[in-house]
């Protein structure tokens, strides 16, 4: 498989990204259990044993207990932290009193957002930094500043978006010295407007179609990485009782249920080994926490070199539950 823009970046990084969003207890201000600690130095395993070297974290997960559950592994292992890809987002903020959760993209929120998660994450820099959703308010000017300072002090290597439109990107773009490296975005067999944007131009049924036109090319031809958040879709297809899900996803479940007992492997490997078929060199940020599935997720890579033109659209066309125009 070729060579995906994030490595193009000189980042070292696995196809795969370990999501932990599920790490480090409740979202409240309970302390970090002993459980809490067990399940992430567990999770963390499993993934580096089937190669994983990139985890995605942001300031928000769990309220911070996240970031702060992986320091404390980091400080127990001298050396591993340096071994990985660390990610982590900033620019979401939490409702405060009378103050609805709103997004900051202001150089103070930023700054001090990224210091806060180095201090959680017991660690010096962090690989990549993301904008997490749009701020209406951004000035790019603001953020360059801040990404400015970020950097030059080494606080983090390289910064990227999430959730964002190209135009958003060319907006933000054009005050930034570096290049933003990747884009993350909900992707998945359950949430296929990135592609029916493509397929349904010109046509009726694209006007239900949520995805900004021309994102997918974009990404790819400015070597932006994108990364797909959601790419289990919570177990849809993989396990979780499908009984009163509508019928195209039943009738989804079973053939990914099929492909997987033909080829040997897992469910959870065929649904990102679809995803990774994908020419943009796809990277899938897993979000289970269970040690089983994240095992699960080993051969998809291999799955994703296997996978026919055909099975590819079998998938797809069976999870719109629609044909193609
Ligand atoms: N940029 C953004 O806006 C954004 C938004 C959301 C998430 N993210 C990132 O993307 C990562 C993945 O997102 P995600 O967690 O939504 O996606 P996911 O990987 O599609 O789903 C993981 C969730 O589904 C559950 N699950 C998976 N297989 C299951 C099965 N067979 N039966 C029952 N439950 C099952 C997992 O529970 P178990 O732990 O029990 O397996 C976990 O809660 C997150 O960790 C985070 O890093 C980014």
């Amino acid at each position: 498989m070729s060579v995906i823009p994030l490595q193009q970046h000189g980042f070292n990084t696995s196809r795969l990204i370990l999501g932990c969003m599920s790490f480090g207890g409740g979202w409240n201000s309970d302390p970090i259990t002993e459980d809490d600690l067990q399940k992430a130095e567990k999770g963390l395993d499993a993934a580096l044993s089937i190669g994983i070297t990139m985890l995605d974290h942001a300031n928000i997960y769990t309220r911070g207990k996240a970031e702060a559950v992986f320091g404390k592994i980091f400080k127990e292992k001298p050396g591993l932290r340096e071994q990985l890809v660390v990610q982590s987002k900033c620019g979401i903020r939490f409702q405060e009193g009378d103050i609805p959760g709103r997004y900051d993209f202001s150089k103070e929120h930023i700054v001090r957002s990224v210091e806060d998660s180095l201090q959680r994450l017991q660690t010096d820099y962090l690989d990549i930094v993301l904008l997490h959703r749009p701020d209406p308010l951004m000035e790019p000017d603001e953020v360059a500043e801040a990404f400015g300072k970020l950097k030059a002090e080494g606080k983090v290597r390289a910064f990227g978006v999430s959730n964002m439109s190209a135009s958003q990107i060319r907006f933000l773009q054009q005050s930034l010295s570096e290049k933003l490296v990747v884009n993350q975005l909900e992707m998945s067999l359950s949430h296929l407007h990135w592609l029916d944007q493509g397929v349904h131009v010109n046509q009726n049924a694209g006007t239900t179609v949520s995805f900004a036109e021309g994102l997918m090319e974009y990404c790819q031809m400015e070597r932006i990485q994108l990364q797909a958040w959601g790419p289990l879709s919570q177990g849809r297809f993989t396990g979780r009782a499908v009984e009163q899900e509508p019928e195209h996803v039943q009738r989804t479940a079973a053939l990914v249920e099929q492909m997987a007992r033909e080829k040997e492997t897992t469910p959870e490997s065929i649904v990102l080994g679809w995803l990774m078929r994908h020419p943009a060199g796809i990277q899938p940020i897993i979000g289970t926490a269970n040690v089983n599935r994240i095992l699960a997720c080993q051969d998809a890579e291999q799955q994703a070199k296997n996978m026919t033109r055909e099975e590819w659209y079998a998938l797809y066309v069976c999870a719109r539950g629609h044909h193609l125009p």
